[in-house]
């Protein structure tokens, strides 16, 4: 019986290790779910890296649009693991503080706010490059607070 008890304990202990991970895999998975559009679509064609095209631009917007909103829910608890092998950035120990919440909320408002602000004003690699600085200022906003670097 004891025996049984403890298998079973190892089993939730293993679950719960799992789901940690899965935490801070899901948060990342979003993040680079709106790196690709930022960074890889809209940073790189503001900078001339890429081609400037429109319809590239648009679809860029609606991966934003979509994936921004989701970031508020990417702190619980048991995904406050600091820093790990994986990544040279980790979420900082204040992101899980519960008032940091209504904090994140207006970072992330700030960021949606941003690209409803700029979007339809990318017309050309300069206009871009100005929607895209616009938008990254505020999702750096939130990074200075939150993200941290392993030293
Ligand atoms: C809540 C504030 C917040 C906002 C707003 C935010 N981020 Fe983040 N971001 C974080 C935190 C915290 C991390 C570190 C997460 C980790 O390493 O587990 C992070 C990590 C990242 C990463 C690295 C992912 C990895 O694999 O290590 C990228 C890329 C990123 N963010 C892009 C963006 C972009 C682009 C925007 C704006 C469109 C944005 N973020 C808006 C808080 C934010």
């Amino acid at each position: 019986m004891i025996r049984y008890a403890l298998a079973a304990a190892v089993v939730v202990v293993g679950i719960t290790a799992a789901f940690a991970q899965d935490s801070v895999t899901a948060r990342r998975s979003v993040m680079k779910a709106i790196s690709a559009p930022h960074y890889g679509v809209l940073g790189a064609m503001g900078r001339a890296r890429q081609p400037y095209d429109q319809a590239k631009v648009d679809a860029a917007f609606v991966a934003l649009e979509t994936q921004v909103p989701k970031i508020p829910t990417l702190f619980p608890a048991d995904s406050n693991k600091g820093p790990d092998a994986g990544s040279d950035y980790y979420a900082a120990p204040a992101a899980f503080q519960p008032q940091a919440n209504a904090d994140i909320e207006a970072k992330v408002a700030a960021v949606s706010k941003a690209i409803a602000d700029v979007k339809g004003t990318a017309k050309d690699v300069a206009s871009l490059n100005a929607a895209f600085t616009a938008i990254n200022n505020a999702c750096n906003a939130c990074h200075s607070v939150y993200q941290a670097r392993k030293s």
